[in-house]
């Protein structure tokens, strides 16, 4: 056979598309934050990324890369509701010639309201979000990061599903802490064969309190104990950053690398990155 061929075979079945997916219990810990950032990490390493934006009832990440309208040919909700097929118009470029999007819309254009698009996506997603992997493995994609909605949505499901990597992420609250637990009992145990998960604190008071830091580190220990302890792996505790917060405002969500939370994410995307290698190598010695 031709040398070129045997190129093309070769690089076709080496091709490999790795799926990080952030999800939490609750609204407004930091996914849409952190998503953005491991995925604007990850391409500015030299990975062909997308960054999918799930949460279709308060989509950000449009607004987060200041994309236009005109610029959005299709949405992830065409995709999800099998309007469309996936296809390369669906993906729109940023600054980074290595990372793109997928972006999300709350206003319903089929004349039914949010409620009952958002019920069609609950039943198509899963068979959605596999054409997706595909697409995206031959066109030639390493990553593929899903910025979820909180909660029980059957498409953050369904992405938590198929992912080799899913990052939980919960505020440092009671309430945030014990519906984590639920969650990761009801679904991410379930889901544990073959892929990883991970769970960060993220928004800590900057000055945290003896007594509070013992407890955080309670909930922690608590949340790798209900599980095997190559099960989960617990990431980092990140602080709420006022620099950061100031940056939002002008809707700058990616983290300046003179920032403490940039060197933070660097070692995250380390960790879930080397994670997901040695899971995979793992699979093919097997
Ligand atoms: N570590 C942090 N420091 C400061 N602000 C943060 C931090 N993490 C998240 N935020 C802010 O908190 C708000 C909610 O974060 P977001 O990522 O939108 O949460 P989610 O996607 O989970 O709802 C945003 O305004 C974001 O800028
Ligand atoms: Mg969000």
């Amino acid at each position: 056979m031709e040398q070129s061929i045997l190129d093309e075979i070769e690089a076709r079945t080496s091709a490999r598309l790795d799926i990080i997916v952030l999800h939490s219990q609750k609204g407004g810990p930091g996914k849409t934050t952190l998503a953005c950032n491991i995925a604007h990490e990850l391409a500015k390493r030299g990975n062909k990324t997308v960054l999918i934006d799930l949460d279709i009832a308060q989509p950000a990440i449009q607004y987060i890369f200041h994309i236009p309208d005109e610029d959005i040919k299709f949405t992830i909700n065409d995709i999800l509701l099998g309007k469309t097929k996936v296809k390369e118009e669906v993906l729109i470029e940023t600054k980074n010639s290595n990372l793109f999007l997928m972006v999300a819309k709350e206003n319903v254009e089929y004349g039914e309201g949010l409620l009952s698009l958002i019920e069609g996506i609950q039943e198509f997603s899963f068979f959605a979000l596999h054409e997706m992997t595909k697409f995206l493995l031959r066109l030639g994609f390493r990553y593929v990061i899903y910025d979820c909605a909180p909660g029980y949505r059957m498409e953050s499901v369904n992405a938590a599903a198929i992912a080799d990597a899913r990052v939980f992420v919960v505020r440092p609250s009671t309430f945030s802490f014990e519906g984590a637990k639920m969650m990761l009992n009801d679904i991410y145990k379930k889901l544990d064969i073959r892929s990883l998960n991970f769970f960060i604190f993220n928004q800590l008071p900057p000055e945290l309190k003896d007594d509070n830091k013992k407890l955080l580190e309670e909930w922690r220990d608590e949340i790798i104990d209900m599980y095997l302890p190559e099960k989960i792996s617990f990431l980092d505790f990140l602080p709420l950053s006022l620099d950061i917060m100031e940056l939002g405002i002008k809707g700058e969500y990616i983290f300046p690398e003179s920032d403490n939370l940039y060197t933070k994410l660097t070692k995250i995307v380390d960790t879930i990155t080397e994670n997901i290698d040695r899971m995979k190598k793992m699979k093919v010695e097997k």
